[in-house]
């Protein structure tokens, strides 16, 4: 099975791991001992060579995938990570989004209650995607950190020409089309500019600077008020070196309002035809398949391509949300805390969960959150809970050396369950890393938090979604 066609970006895994994990307590499998020091953000990123292994099946050349604020990051924010209770309004804003996009030309206008809102006065980027990719765009190939998007498919790139008012500032220079030999921007009239239309992506025509080719205009409209437009464009994409995909489709970005990103653009990885995985489905087969790492100072990777030999994982079956053709859908059955199932009726989970790598935290229906949150504060009853106004599960864990913390693990139809990693799958900044969705039989979300460690397959053979243990 071993092909040509089939790529892999790997990665290299620094190694920045908890100091100290340990079996504890009175039930061994199901508590996890966590040193307090590897709550402390790492601000050294290890260039050390030492790497996690890909599995043998994958041969190809590095793509690391970053957290986006992490010391690792070419480009790493300069303000202080967000705050659980920022990246729980991000998360929210981010929900409402891929909500209000799947609802769409539907006639339907609510269908979340309460939980989700977007204030009118928040002006900044709360698209809350956190991991970044570096690839080479353009000939010769220049280097571009773009945040990576399940929930999105269109590609784009903050484009030069372009001033501070209309694009925002970013860390590395703009990428520049004139200095490009492959860049070329799409016609008009074309089959794949009218492709954008369909999936609500197009924005007219627009003529060249001499006013001699009409070019295909596109335009992306995020929560939080988060908006991109430009040109879409054709130009040659290197996941890694040696591995370029030809005429590869972009938005060249020429106006973003609301953007406070330092990236330099974003990467779609979405079930329709404008994402990386679908454009390059002849090259790879379609699917991909990442693993985020566990934290800031970590290296996860992105691989396109399924890999010849599945064995190592574990596949639940994978459906759109409601057609919209880009967000991926998967069903919960069950949840356990510290090695207890949860009895949670199984119709609550009806709605699914949405798997979203730009959303943070993950979201539950009504009773399976309340039941996993008192399940959860019972088995962390030794701590101090923060007080807060909000139904927050926040941990004052000052004065202790080391935590013990249960394992969170998630049930999928097919009697898939997954582990959630101990303690950066299921707690942030101190705070269990779950939120409410709205009432039971509501969609929920699988936040990126939860997804560390994981290697995520998203399996365009019908396979469904896969999940590996340990991948980084
Ligand atoms: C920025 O560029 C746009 C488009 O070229 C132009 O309309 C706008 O006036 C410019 N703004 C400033 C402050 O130069
Ligand atoms: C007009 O611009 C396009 C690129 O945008 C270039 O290929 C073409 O040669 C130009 N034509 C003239 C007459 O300058
Ligand atoms: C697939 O990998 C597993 C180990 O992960 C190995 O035991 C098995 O033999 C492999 N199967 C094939 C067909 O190579
Ligand atoms: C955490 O606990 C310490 C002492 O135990 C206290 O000084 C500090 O104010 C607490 N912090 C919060 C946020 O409650």
């Amino acid at each position: 099975m071993a092909s040509p066609l089939f790529l892999c970006i790997l990665l290299v895994v620094f190694g920045s791991y908890l100091s100290t994990i340990s079996a504890a307590g009175n039930d061994k499998e199901s508590f996890v001992v966590v040193s307090t020091s590897s709550f402390q953000t790492q601000d050294v990123c290890s260039t050390s060579t030492s790497t996690v292994m890909p599995r043998p099946d994958r041969a190809g050349a590095v793509v690391p995938l970053l957290h986006r604020h992490g010391p690792c990051a070419k480009s790493p924010s300069t303000d202080k990570p967000s705050s659980f209770a920022e990246a729980l309004h991000r998360s929210r804003v981010r929900a409402d989004y891929i909500m209000s996009r799947a609802l769409r030309g539907r006639g339907t206008t609510t269908i979340m209650e309460g939980k989700v809102s977007i204030p009118a006065h928040l002006g900044t980027s709360v698209d809350s995607q956190e991991y970044v990719v570096t690839l080479g765009l353009g000939t010769p190939a220049v280097e571009q950190v773009l945040l990576m998007d399940t929930g999105s498919d269109l590609s784009w790139v903050q484009c030069a020409p372009c001033n501070s008012t209309d694009c925002y500032p970013q860390k590395d220079p703009l990428f520049d089309p004139r200095k490009s030999s492959t860049y070329a921007p799409i016609p008009c009239g074309s089959d794949v500019c009218k492709s954008l239309q369909s999936n609500h992506l197009g924005n007219g025509c627009s003529m060249n600077d001499n006013g001699t080719q009409s070019q295909c205009g596109y335009r992306v409209q995020y929560g939080g008020g988060l908006k991109t437009r430009g040109v879409y464009s054709n130009e040659a994409l290197t996941l890694a070196p040696g591995e370029v995909v030809k005429d590869f489709h972009f938005g060249c970005a020429y106006k973003q309002r609301g953007a406070d990103d330092k990236t330099d653009g974003l990467l779609g990885l979405g079930g329709a035809p404008q994402s990386l995985p679908v454009q390059t489905s002849a090259l790879y087969g379609g699917s991909f398949s990442y693993c985020l790492p566990p934290v800031s100072s970590g290296t996860g990777f992105l691989a396109l391509g399924a890999p010849s030999n599945t064995s190592g994982f574990s596949f639940t079956p994978m459906t759109d949300f409601m057609d919209d053709g880009t967000s991926y859908l998967v069903k919960l059955t069950g949840i356990s805390v510290g090695g207890k199932q949860l009895r949670i009726p199984r119709k609550v989970f009806e709605g699914g969960l949405i798997v979203d790598c730009g959303n943070i935290i993950s979201h539950l229906p009504s009773t399976p959150y309340a039941k996993l949150r008192s399940a959860f504060r019972a088995a962390m009853a030794a701590y101090p809970l923060i007080p807060s106004d909000d139904d927050d599960t926040c941990y004052n864990f000052t004065g202790y050396s080391d935590v013990t913390v249960p394992k969170v693990a998630l049930t999928f139809t097919g009697g898939v369950t997954v582990d959630l990693d101990v303690p950066n799958g299921v707690l942030l900044d101190g705070c269990l890393a779950f939120t409410e969705s709205g009432s039971d039989g509501y969609v929920g979300f699988l936040g990126n938090v939860q997804m560390r460690t994981l290697e995520m397959l998203y399996d365009a053979r019908g396979g469904g979604l896969g999940f590996r243990a340990g991948a980084c």
